[in-house]
């Protein structure tokens, strides 16, 4: 089941009880609903208090509106009961369930006000911990460079080198919150590169985040994993200035042993990157580059946090971390994303997984130590890869697979022709459709390029067309390298699970559906609480005009709420606001964010990393809020990216002509959004400047 639904359950749970406390006290209620008492009874005072005589003697008929309601009897009928004896206990019982709801009261008000004031010490403790860690002027130093010379396709690229510049003026981590520039050398003597100037050159921003560890600052380099120049080489060559930061990530400790790049670190640095550049080109600081054409690119981790940077331009949820850190006040949204792999949607990726794999067996890297999450989740690219027996228990495989399909429903997304792409309860339909046609299409161009499909089983292929592609045998057939659940392990022994920690604790989960199972805390499973509040509505409608019987229930009714609410929840799960931060599908389409108008997205065909299916939601998403959005898989390629490096600075090139063409044609929707946006994020305090 999704988190989503869980919480819904959890907040039904909490209206039913919100519902029936009003009803509350019992004999009142009934009362006010009696025909014959046509007049309101005071408000807090119970009928049983206005009676002086006995009550038994003086019985009148009521009607019954919780039994009309939940018997499902037609409304015109007025269906009349006679209420049981009322004694003396009776009163009592209904006089101390009333105190006792109004002390219940009390104490949730004080809680409540006690939460509060534990939220606020905490802000004026993290104001004052902020003011007590060293500043760092935002200004770019255009003087401080070195001029240098690299070779691209036998060419030289000349360019100046600006490093080690720290982008937040109260970082964390000065070591990590800091990037290196590069600007190709033509554009300090007027010239242009690739057509493009000082004024109009795209920014590459690219991160080198994997795994969700700290990423290091790009630098250029004539060679790279795929041969030739490094991306960061090729951007310059293609005219591009190129920004490229140092990024927090899951393990880094402050000398105090404080955890200081846990989620949602990595986007907050990232941001405030975007910031620093804004802040730098606005005042004429930094001498090149467009600010309104950031390219953020990155590779699975770092393609995760190249889609959140894309998709939550500008978002308010990140303000007051960005604040912490003493980002530049500025937007931080981009013009396109290039995320290749992209382990993102975290918190649906075990349902994604479990989908694509379930039943599949597991390969295991054969390396010594860990737990078993840590044996099994680690990713298998060039090691020897051996079978293991089991891929995990298939009681969790199968629920996951199945909450799959709610979740996916859920979003409703829609192909190009408007059709639904959902599935069934058995994992079938639409969507399944869908990711086969982008195998199918990937498997396409690998022949039409000449490369022999014969050996693959899982693909049909007639007459030079590939025209199936057989998902569960594709499975089978690359194998699983994750267990279950891949993402938020059991036992916590993911690098997921290690990204959702807090400056306090190292792991923790991140998904309702892992914490139950883990059995850390005495939580009851979804079913068992649902059932439990059914049983405790029939009793408590069964229970009416019975004030002992209702006194009984709402006492084990308070101290189960009680019970839940002393769980010590924050160290073992992620608070929701955390997991909405590093997911880009709850920002995409909706009002708070400025979502990035130019997206490519790619996936190796070979990748079990994540299942095909997470880039695939991320991009549907994208194109249905009216995003331009280029999603493949990639024929050859597993869990990598930067392997199509001059198809994407064409693509770029591309969507940079077509953004300047519009911008030409007056099309300013996308700024006056922009500017209210801003206007709400930023009260206009005197410090914003102009963008040039
Ligand atoms: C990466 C790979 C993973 O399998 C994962 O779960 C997280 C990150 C990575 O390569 O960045």
């Amino acid at each position: 089941m999704t988190q989503h639904k869980v919480w819904k359950n959890v907040l039904a749970a909490l209206a039913l009880a919100a519902l029936l406390q009003p009803a509350l006290p019992a004999r009142a209620a009934v009362e006010q609903r009696d025909v014959t008492h046509s007049q309101p009874l005071p408000m807090g005072r119970s009928a049983a208090a206005d009676q002086t005589a006995d009550h038994s003697a003086e019985q009148k008929p009521v009607v019954n509106q919780f039994l009309l309601e939940g018997e499902g009897a037609p409304a015109s009928e007025t269906v009349r009961k006679e209420l049981p004896t009322y004694t003396a206990a009776d009163k009592a019982a209904e006089k101390e369930l009333e105190q006792l709801n109004r002390a219940y009261a009390k104490e949730q008000l004080q809680a409540q006000r006690a939460k509060i004031k534990a939220r606020k010490e905490a802000e004026k403790r993290r104001d004052e911990a902020r003011d007590a860690r060293q500043t760092y002027p935002l200004d770019f130093d255009a003087a401080r460079f070195q001029k240098r010379s690299l070779q691209v396709k036998g060419q030289p690229i000349v360019f100046r080198a600006y490093e080690g510049l720290v982008y937040t003026a109260k970082p964390y981590a000065a070591d990590y919150e800091r990037l290196n520039v590069y600007i190709p050398e033509a554009y300090f003597k007027g010239g242009s590169v690739h057509g493009y100037t000082a004024a109009t050159a795209p920014i590459f921003l690219p991160n080198e985040v994997g795994d969700y560890l700290p990423g290091q600052a790009g630098t250029p380099s004539e060679t790279s994993r795929h041969g030739g120049a490094n991306a960061i080489l090729r951007a310059l060559s293609r005219g591009c200035v190129v920004v490229a930061p140092a990024i927090r990530g899951r393990t880094l400790q402050d000398k105090d042993g404080r955890y200081i790049g846990k989620a949602p670190a990595l986007i907050v640095d990232y941001k405030a990157a975007v910031r620093y550049i804004r802040y730098n080109r606005g005042k004429g600081l930094l001498p090149a580059g467009n600010p309104e054409r950031i390219l953020a690119a990155g590779t699975s981790a770092g393609g995760a946090l190249a889609s959140l940077l894309g998709a939550t331009g500008n978002a308010p949820d990140y303000e007051e971390d960005l604040r912490d850190i003493g980002a530049a006040r500025e937007r931080d949204d981009v013009f396109a994303v290039q995320a290749y792999c992209p382990i993102t949607n975290l918190d649906h990726a075990d349902m994604a997984y479990e989908w694509m794999f379930h039943g599949v067996p597991l390969t295991v890297e054969q390396r010594p130590g860990g737990t078993p999450a840590e044996q099994t989740n680690r990713a298998v690219r060039n090691g020897a890869e051996t079978e293991a027996p089991a891929a995990g228990d298939p009681a969790a495989q199968d629920s996951l697979r199945k909450s799959f399909a709610t979740y996916l429903n859920d979003l409703a997304l829609k192909d190009d022709s408007g059709n639904l792409l959902n599935l069934s309860e058995d994992g079938e339909g639409l969507f399944k459709e869908y990711l086969q046609g982008k195998y199918v299409e990937a498997a396409q161009q690998a022949l039409d390029n000449g490369i022999d499909l014969g050996n693959q089983a899982w693909l049909t292929i007639s007459g030079g067309r590939v025209i199936y592609a057989d998902l569960g045998l594709y499975a089978r057939t690359v194998k699983r390298i994750k267990g279950t659940p891949a993402f938020d392990a059991f036992d916590l022994g993911t690098g997921e699970n290690q990204e959702f920690g807090s400056p306090v604790t190292d792991k923790r989960h991140f998904t309702w559906y892992s914490l139950q199972q883990s059995g850390a805390l005495p939580l009851p499973k979804q079913a068992e609480e649902k059932a439990e509040d059914e049983r405790f509505a029939l009793a408590w409608r069964r229970a009416e005009g019975q004030p002992r019987e209702r006194l009984v229930l709402r006492k084990a009714q308070i101290a189960r709420e009680k019970a839940q609410e002393a769980l010590p929840l924050a160290q073992y799960l992620a608070d929701s606001k955390t997991i909405r931060m590093l997911n880009p599908m709850d920002y995409i389409g909706t009002p708070d964010s400025t979502v990035a108008p130019h997206w490519r997205i790619r996936h190796g065909v070979r990748d079990r990393d994540t299942s095909l299916a997470i880039p695939a939601l991320l991009a549907l998403r994208l194109q249905n809020a009216g995003v331009r959005t280029d999603f493949r898989a990639v024929w050859g390629y597993g869990h990598d990216g930067d392997y199509d490096l001059d198809q994407l600075f064409d693509w770029m090139d591309a969507a940079v002509q077509e953004a300047d063409q519009a911008e030409a044609d007056g099309a300013t929707k996308r700024t006056v959004e922009q500017e209210y946006l801003m206007d709400w994020v930023y009260p206009d305090d005197g410090t914003r400047k102009q963008q040039q």
